[in-house]
């Protein structure tokens, strides 16, 4: 499934797609950018969404991959948002809300019924109040 969107951010347009093609090392920068670790471009982001995910979102403007979002899932009923990011040198111009706004789409066509989420306290306006989220009972265990 190949689901396109255009947006427009100032003048530019972005360009969003549901398991749009990416390299893995473009996902790292920008992983590594957004959550603040080491760059290891050993790492096979496309080999892991595409074994494990039910799919991904892809933000380009101008062919630089500016966003991008995982969507991991039981198989079934359940999808679960994880490693959402967008470029700072973008943020808060709306290409992450339009990112989850994809996977929500993309998700509830794939038959999925829950979409989950977790996050920061500092991340409760984008994912309640921007991209709709409600609050839920939810649990975590560090295995660190
Ligand atoms: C979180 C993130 C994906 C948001 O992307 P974005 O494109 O900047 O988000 P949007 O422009 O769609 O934001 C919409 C609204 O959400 C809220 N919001 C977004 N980012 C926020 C932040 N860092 N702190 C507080 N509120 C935020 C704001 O209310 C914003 O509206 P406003 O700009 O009019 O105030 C981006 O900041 C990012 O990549 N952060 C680093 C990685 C990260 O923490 N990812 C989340 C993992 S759970």
């Amino acid at each position: 499934v190949s689901l396109r969107r255009l947006r427009p951010l100032g003048s530019t347009v972005v360009e969003y797609t549901w398991r749009g093609r990416f390299a893995s090392d473009e996902v790292e920068q920008l992983h590594a950018e957004g959550f603040g670790h080491e760059v290891d471009f050993a790492y096979d982001w496309v080999g892991q969404v595409e074994g494990y995910s039910l799919g991904w979102v892809c933000a380009r403007q101008h062919g630089h991959l500016v966003g991008w979002v995982n969507v991991a899932w039981d198989g079934f009923t359940h999808a679960f948002v994880v490693d959402t990011v967008v470029s700072a040198d973008c943020g808060r111009n709306g290409i992450g809300t339009a990112l989850v706004r994809v996977a929500i789409d993309a998700a509830r066509e794939a038959g999925c019924e829950w979409l989950h989420v977790d996050f920061q306290e500092h991340l409760k306006a984008f994912y309640f109040d921007a991209c709709g989220f409600v609050q839920t009972n939810a649990g975590l265990i560090s295995l660190a």
